[in-house]
């Protein structure tokens, strides 16, 4: 398996047919996508898994946002989305980001405490989905 940048339209397929197959195509888009560093994992030049990260300043200081996180079904619980996870935390301390967080299906929740992320808001939902937001702080964890 190979960790390789794409561009924002290369996610957009397993985006959709992922996590949010029942709305439009055009749903998965993220206004600010170009601003967007964007990841696949290939098998056999197979794109298998995708995720976007977004590093911005806040308050003085460099964040990073993960979105769109997604894995072709064929694929999940195989370490690929763990091994795209600690690539894009290598990525965002590179950056400079001091903090790394995302919305979190909860039930991903339990594959982002792996990675020390914690819960920091009420669950709230996107559609009949409940998420919360997840964060660590890059100083202190890997
Ligand atoms: C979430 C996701 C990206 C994780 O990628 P993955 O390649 O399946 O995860 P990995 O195989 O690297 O790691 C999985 C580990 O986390 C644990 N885990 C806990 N909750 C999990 C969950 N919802 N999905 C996958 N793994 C989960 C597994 O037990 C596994 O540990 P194990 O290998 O010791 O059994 C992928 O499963 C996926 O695309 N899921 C559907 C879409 C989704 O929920 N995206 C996240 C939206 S916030």
């Amino acid at each position: 398996m190979t960790i390789q940048p794409l561009s924002p339209e290369q996610t957009y397929p397993l985006r959709h047919a992922v996590l949010w197959p029942d709305k439009p195509y055009a749903f998965v888009r993220v206004d600010n996508d170009h601003e967007g560093h964007h990841y696949g994992a290939f098998e056999n030049e197979e794109l298998i898994a995708v995720i976007s990260l977004f590093v911005y300043a806040d308050d003085g200081k460099l964040v990073a946002r993960f979105r769109k996180f997604a894995a072709h079904p064929d694929w999940q619980r195989k370490g690929v989305g763990s091994q795209l996870m600690q690539h894009i935390l290598k990525e965002a301390r590179r950056m400079g980001a001091t903090r790394l967080w995302c919305d979190a299906r909860l039930d991903a929740a339990d594959f982002y405490r792996r990675f020390g992320m914690q819960p920091i808001s009420d669950v709230f939902y996107k559609g009949p989905i409940p998420y919360a937001a997840y964060a660590v702080e890059l100083s202190e964890h890997s």
